[in-house]
Order: structure tokens, then C-alpha cells, then sequence
């Protein structure tokens, strides 16, 4: 007879495994071991086979099991102890009352089971990987309209393949399903699309006269020392007391006839900014729109005719709530494809001053309520001050070896035979780990309440 399953803990955190070979255990998967001493709710980090053909492992413990709650703040060590799979009641009580939590999907391995993620734990950063096709931005779809849902976080959506929107349009469900009640709670909330080509109200502009002096240098790709003559010129231009908005420079710099002033004028007609579309004037400007709060906020930022203008909406928009920090009103700041915006390999003055604007809202803007949450196909397409201050992860297929052991190194809270699953991930499958969940998760997102925008557009067939 082959010696039933038991786990050994010297510490009362982690536990040793050793189990037959059917046991039916995997990584990732919920036991309870049970001794003397009562029973304790863990999670298998890592299993292989012995050489007798055994299963072995190690794993974590998550807390004691009550009669009806988890308490994550207590465990005790144990010699020995039997254990099996966690049965449905034990593994609720680790992901949560099932009418709490934002409901995302359900586990991998066990539909039955709702998938949860801790609304309240989205006051950190979190970073959102898989490469590009893995089901990123419909899964995140799912969860910003669960956030939305379930709480008042505003949120602002850096939307660069206007796959956003569409959020204020329901799919169609059954009636008087689960997903038809929080349908009809979304159809309360403020949700404004801000789009490049839109009539006022729902344009998308940003005030140039508010921009910060660095703001407004980088348009212009003026440096204050390589470009002294141009750059003080400029400093020097009262822009503030005119009414107006960028239109009237050019004429009040030729006016001025000064050498520098001359070369300032050149240098804007050159780089054509005043032909960008994306100028406030008598519009409302996206920052004035985000004062308010609306719930969502999404910004389309495909949609321009010249790069730089997306960097340009990016910039006004994180400068303001940075400047406005010490109020503290909390703000969910949302970037799909975040590698535009925080990559480490760019360098023009707009990239770099949104860049280093991220960078510092990722080391300092938790406690101002500014979070970020950063979606991207590569770990090593954001810059690693920004990734090291995520909290909250969610990975779904990637199958680059080099990129999971970058994961593993910066998120040493995600087990590796866990992140190890990823290369063999189907859609919309996913690890979450981190905060934002009760113990790291394998899950598959659900269906989407409202309509995708950029739904991949298939090959036509003769
Ligand atoms: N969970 C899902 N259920 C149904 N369709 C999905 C799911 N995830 C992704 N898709 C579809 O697959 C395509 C690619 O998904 P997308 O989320 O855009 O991937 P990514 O952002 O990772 O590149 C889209 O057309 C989307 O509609
Ligand atoms: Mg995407």
C-alpha cells in the first residue's frame, strides 16, 4: 500500500509535500492539511516526482480554516499532517464571499468556481502582461467594468487602438442573468469617449497655455541650454494673458523681430504644431473634463495625424494630476499598450518628459491616490523603475522564456511553476498574483458586459 498524501511545515508558511502520484494535486491548486492542531488552508508553489514515482513539492500557507472564514493572520507549524484538495467550501473561503470582490471570471481548472480580484486593493500599481493577441485588452475590459461596477474609482483610459470606445455600449445578454444586473448598474455610471475627430463636447484637446513650462518646451523640442537664445525668448512670451489659445504666437513672435524671436516663430511653423488638431481653444480641454471626475474616461488616442500629439494628450493629462496631487482624489490611470508611453528606449523630449512623469508617479503616487495600471506585450518594453513599483500582476500567454524569468525576478511574489504556465495559456487564460487577489490565481476572464472596439479583423474568405 503506498503511503497516504501528508505535508510537513517547520514554520508555520510553507509546507512540504509528498503525495502519491494520483493525488490529483497542481501547481497553483488549494489543500488543506489537517493535524492536531486544526486545519490550514495552503497553496502548492512547486511539484515534481521523486524518483519512487511520487509527487513532491513545496507551498505556502495562506491561514487556519475556521467554520466560516479564513483567517490569513494565523497558521501554526506541524510535523505532519493529512492532506487533500480543498473542497468548494474552502476554496470560496480563500477567494471571498462570492457576492463580494469584483467577479472577473472563474478558476482555471474549476469553472465552477468564481474568480475574484479585491476592489480595494487596486490602490497600487499594477502591471499587465502577454503578448499581443493573448486576450489583454478584452481581459482588462472585463476588469475595468467590474471596478466600474463595484466602485467609484474614477479611472482615466490611455486608449491607443480606440478599443475602448464602445464602453458605453451593451452587448446584448439574457435578461434577468447576473451580467444583465451589473449591465444595468454601468448604464448609470458617467462615461465620456474623448476622441480626436469628435464635435464638442467629446473632443479630444488640450489647453497649450496650461501646459507646465517643460510641458510646453517639449512640444517644441526646445532644450534650455543647447537652444539658450530660443528657450528664453519663449520663457519670456507672456502666453498666459493671451485669450486665445496657440494661433496667436507666430504673429506675436514676428512682432517681437528679435533674432531669437524670429528663430522661435520658424521653429513652430516648422514642426507644424499649430496645425495639430489637438488644440483646446474655445473647446473643453481634456484636463478640465478629468476635474470632474466622470466615472471613465476614455481617451482615443489613435486617432491623430501627428504622433506626437498622442504624447502631447499623455503628458497634459499626468502633469495635471500630478500638479493636483495634494488633493488626493483618487484616479485609476489606465495604459493599454503602456510601452508608448513608458518605454526605456525612447528618447525625444515628449517621451522622455511622459516618461519620467510615470516614473514618478509609480515611485510616489500611491499615496496621492494616483494608480497605475500598465498593460504591455514585453516586461522589458517599460522602464524598470516603473515595473519595480507594481504591485499587482496579471500575466496571461507569453511564451518567452527570458521575458517569464524577468517576471519571476521582479514579481517574486508569483510563484515560478505558476508563471511557468503561461506559455501554454489559451485566451483569455491568466495568472493574477499580488494584492489585488486572495492567493495567486489561474483563472479565465468572463465575457464582456459592453461592446470591444478593435476586435481583430479577420482574413477575408473567397
Ligand atoms: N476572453 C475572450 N473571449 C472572447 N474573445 C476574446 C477573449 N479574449 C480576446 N478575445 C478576442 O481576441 C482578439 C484579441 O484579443 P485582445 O484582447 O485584443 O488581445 P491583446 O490585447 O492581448 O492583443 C480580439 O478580437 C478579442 O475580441
Ligand atoms: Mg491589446
Amino acid at each position: 500500500m503506498t503511503a497516504a498524501a501528508s505535508a510537513s511545515s517547520l514554520d508555520g508558511r510553507a509546507f512540504l509535500l509528498d503525495a502519491p502520484a494520483d493525488a490529483g494535486f497542481e501547481v497553483g491548486g488549494l489543500v488543506v492539511c489537517t493535524d492536531a492542531g486544526g486545519a490550514q488552508v495552503g497553496q502548492i508553489d512547486e511539484l515534481g516526482v521523486s524518483a519512487e514515482g511520487r509527487l513532491t513539492g513545496t507551498g505556502t500557507i495562506l491561514g487556519e480554516l475556521g467554520r466560516d472564514a479564513l483567517d490569513a493572520r494565523r497558521s501554526h507549524a506541524f510535523p505532519e499532517a493529512a492532506v487533500a484538495r480543498a473542497g468548494e467550501r474552502a476554496v470560496e473561503l480563500v477567494h471571498g464571499d462570492p457576492g463580494s470582490g469584483l467577479q472577473i471570471g472563474t478558476l482555471l481548472g474549476d469553472e465552477g468556481v468564481g474568480a475574484r480580484l479585491l476592489a480595494h486593493r487596486f490602490n497600487r500599481h499594477t502591471f499587465w502582461c502577454g503578448q499581443s493577441g493573448s486576450g489583454k485588452t478584452y481581459a482588462l475590459g472585463v476588469v475595468l467594468e467590474q471596478l466600474l461596477v463595484n466602485t467609484s474609482l474614477p479611472m482615466v483610459i490611455f486608449d491607443p487602438n480606440a478599443d475602448f470606445v464602445r464602453l458605453r455600449e451593451q452587448r446584448r445578454l439574457p435578461a434577468g442573468s447576473p451580467a444583465a444586473a451589473h449591465q444595468e448598474a454601468l448604464q448609470e455610471r458617467d462615461i465620456r469617449i474623448l476622441r480626436p475627430a469628435s464635435a464638442a463636447p467629446d473632443a479630444l484637446r488640450v489647453r497649450f497655455v496650461t501646459l507646465a513650462m517643460r510641458g510646453k518646451a517639449a512640444v517644441l523640442r526646445l532644450d534650455p541650454l543647447t537652444d539658450r537664445a530660443e528657450y528664453n525668448a519663449f520663457m519670456h512670451l507672456d502666453l498666459e494673458s493671451g485669450s486665445a489659445d496657440a494661433d496667436e504666437i507666430i504673429p506675436r513672435l514676428r512682432s517681437l523681430g528679435t533674432a531669437a524671436s524670429l528663430a522661435l516663430a520658424d521653429r513652430v511653423e516648422n514642426l507644424r504644431v499649430l496645425d495639430w488638431d489637438i488644440w483646446a481653444g474655445e473647446h473643453e480641454a481634456v484636463t478640465e473634463i478629468l476635474d470632474e471626475r466622470p466615472d471613465a474616461t476614455v481617451l482615443d488616442l489613435g486617432g491623430f495625424g501627428y504622433a506626437d500629439e498622442s504624447l502631447v494628450v499623455a503628458m497634459a493629462v499626468l502633469d495635471d494630476l500630478w500638479a493636483k496631487r495634494e488633493s488626493r482624489r483618487p484616479m485609476l490611470i489606465v495604459i493599454d499598450e503602456a510601452h508608448n508611453l513608458c518605454s526605456p528606449d525612447t528618447d525625444s523630449p515628449l517621451h522622455v518628459a511622459v516618461r519620467e512623469r510615470i516614473i514618478q508617479i509609480a515611485a510616489e503616487g500611491r499615496k496621492f491616490g494616483l494608480w497605475l495600471l500598465l498593460s504591455t506585450q514585453r516586461p522589458s518594453k517599460v522602464h524598470p523603475n516603473i515595473i519595480s513599483q507594481c504591485d499587482n500582476l496579471a500575466l496571461m500567454r507569453m511564451s518567452s522564456p527570458l521575458d517569464l524569468a524577468e517576471l519571476a525576478d521582479v514579481f517574486g511574489f508569483a510563484p515560478r511553476a505558476m508563471l511557468e504556465r503561461s506559455p501554454r495559456f489559451r485566451q483569455g487564460e491568466a495568472l493574477f498574483a499580488g494584492g489585488f487577489v486572495a492567493a495567486p490565481t489561474l483563472l479565465k476572464v468572463g465575457d464582456r458586459l459592453t461592446v470591444e472596439g478593435g476586435v481583430d479583423v479577420p482574413v477575408p474568405l473567397r
